[in-house]
C-alpha cells in the first residue's frame, strides 16, 4: 500500500511540474491561465478526494487553450496517472460528519436571509447554488456587497470562500464541471445571463490572486499590458495611467526609479502590489482578493492591509482570508461560511463582538476549523 501511494506521488509530482513547464514556456501566465492551473492543481493534490479520471480528463480539456497542454493531455505520464485513479465517480462531497462540531446536522444547515446592509449594494447574489459535477459547493447562497466597502469571506477549509469569490467575474465557468444557477446583480444586470461579455466583466471586477503572479516584463509593462489591450490610450496618457495605478498600490514610492526592470524581480510584498495595480489600472469597480496575504511576510502584509483599507475610497473589496485578525482589521462586513452555506453575513464588529450563530461563534472562538 505504502509502495503503491508513493508510486501515485511520483506522478502526481511529475504531472504538476510539467503542467507548470508548459504553462510557463510561453512566458506569461495569465490569470485565466492561472485559475485553470490552480484547478488542475487543486485536482491533484486533492487525492483524498479521489478525483475522478473523467474529472482529471475534463481539467486537461479546460486547460487545452494553453499551447502543449492538449498534447501533454495524451501523453504516457497522463495516462500513466489516469490509471492510478479510481473509476467511479467521487461521490457528492457536502463535508464530512467528522469535519462537523458536536450535534451540527448539515441536512438542517440553511443559509442566512438575514442580509442588511447600511449603503447601496454594488453586487447582489441571490440563491445562488453551485456544483463541481456532482459536488455541491454552494447552497442557496444570497449576500449583498457593498459599495466602496471591503467584505470578508471567512470559514474553514473547503467551505466554499473561493468557489464564491470566483462566482462576482464568472471565473468558475473555467472549471467544465462547474454549473450553478441563481442571480448575481452587478450594474443593473444578472451577470449569471448567458450573453454576459466576459471580457468587460472581468475588466470590471478584477482578481488578484493568493501567489504574486506578474508577468515576466518590466514593472511598467505588467501596469500597462491590460490598459493597452482594452483603451490604447497615448504614451503621455499611458504614463500617467501607470504612475497613478502604482501610487493608487503603494507602490510607486518604491519603483519609480525601477520601471524598466522586470516585475518578477521584486520583492513578493511588491510583486503583490503590483498585480493590484495592474488590477487598478484598468479601472474596475471591484477587487476581489483570494488570501492576498497568504504568501508574505508580516511587513508586506501590513502594507497591503493598510492599501485596502485606502481602496475601498475609490473601489468595492471583496477578500477571502484565513485570518480573522485580518478580516477584523480591514473589513466593514463579514461573511461566516461553513459547509457551502452561507451561515452569517454582519457588520465585522457584530461578527466578532456579539455574533447571532453558534456556529459563527465557534468558528471565530477557535474551537473548530
Ligand atoms: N476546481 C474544482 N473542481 C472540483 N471541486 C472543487 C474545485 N474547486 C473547489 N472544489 C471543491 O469545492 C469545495 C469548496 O472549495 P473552495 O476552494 O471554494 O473552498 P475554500 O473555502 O476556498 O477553501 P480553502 O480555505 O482551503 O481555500 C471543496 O469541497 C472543494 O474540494
Ligand atoms: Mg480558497
Amino acid at each position: 500500500m505504502k509502495k503503491e501511494n508513493a508510486k501515485k506521488e511520483k506522478i502526481r509530482t511529475s504531472v504538476l511540474e510539467k503542467l507548470r513547464e508548459i504553462m510557463e514556456s510561453d512566458g506569461e501566465v495569465s490569470d485565466e491561465e492561472q485559475v485553470r492551473f490552480d484547478s488542475m492543481e487543486r485536482t491533484l493534490n486533492d487525492l483524498s478526494r479521489e478525483p475522478s479520471r473523467s474529472e482529471v480528463r475534463l481539467m486537461l480539456t479546460s486547460m487545452s487553450k494553453v499551447d502543449g497542454v492538449a498534447d501533454f493531455a495524451e501523453s504516457a505520464i497522463i495516462k500513466k496517472f489516469m490509471q492510478s485513479l479510481p473509476e467511479e465517480p467521487p461521490k457528492a462531497n457536502e463535508g464530512e460528519k467528522s469535519d462537523l462540531p458536536d450535534n451540527i446536522n448539515p441536512d438542517t444547515l440553511q443559509s442566512t436571509r438575514e442580509l442588511h446592509i447600511d449603503g447601496e449594494a454594488q453586487i447582489e447574489v441571490k440563491d445562488l447554488n453551485l456544483r463541481y459535477g456532482s459536488a455541491q459547493a454552494l447552497f442557496d447562497v444570497s449576500i449583498p456587497i457593498e459599495k466602496n466597502s471591503v467584505t470578508s469571506l471567512i470559514g474553514p477549509s473547503g467551505c466554499g470562500k473561493s468557489t464564491l469569490l470566483r462566482c462576482l467575474n464568472r471565473m468558475n465557468d473555467l472549471i467544465p464541471i462547474c454549473n450553478f444557477d441563481g442571480s448575481i446583480v452587478y450594474d443593473g444586470d444578472d451577470i449569471n445571463k448567458s450573453g454576459t461579455d466576459l471580457v468587460r466583466l472581468r475588466r470590471k471586477i478584477g482578481m488578484v490572486f493568493q501567489k504574486p503572479n506578474p508577468f515576466p516584463k518590466s514593472v511598467f509593462d505588467n501596469v500597462s499590458y491590460g490598459v493597452q489591450l482594452h483603451y490604447n490610450p497615448s504614451r503621455r496618457k499611458m504614463n500617467e495611467i501607470v504612475e497613478k495605478s502604482l501610487t493608487s498600490a503603494a507602490l510607486w514610492g518604491e519603483v519609480s526609479d525601477r520601471l524598466h526592470e522586470l516585475g518578477t524581480s521584486l520583492s513578493g510584498g511588491q510583486q503583490q502590489r503590483l498585480c493590484i495595480a495592474r488590477t487598478i489600472a484598468v479601472e474596475p469597480d471591484v477587487i476581489l482578493m483570494d488570501e492576498p496575504c497568504s504568501a508574505l511576510d508580516p511587513i508586506a502584509t501590513a502594507k497591503i492591509e493598510d492599501l485596502i483599507t485606502q481602496l475601498k475610497e475609490h473601489f468595492t473589496v471583496v477578500i477571502v482570508t484565513h485570518s480573522m485578525s485580518q478580516a477584523m482589521r480591514v473589513s466593514d462586513y463579514t461573511a461566516f461560511m461553513f459547509l457551502g452555506r452561507l451561515i452569517e453575513f454582519d457588520k465585522t464588529d457584530k461578527i466578532f463582538n456579539n455574533p447571532g450563530n453558534e456556529l459563527t461563534d465557534r468558528y471565530i472562538s477557535g474551537r473548530f476549523g
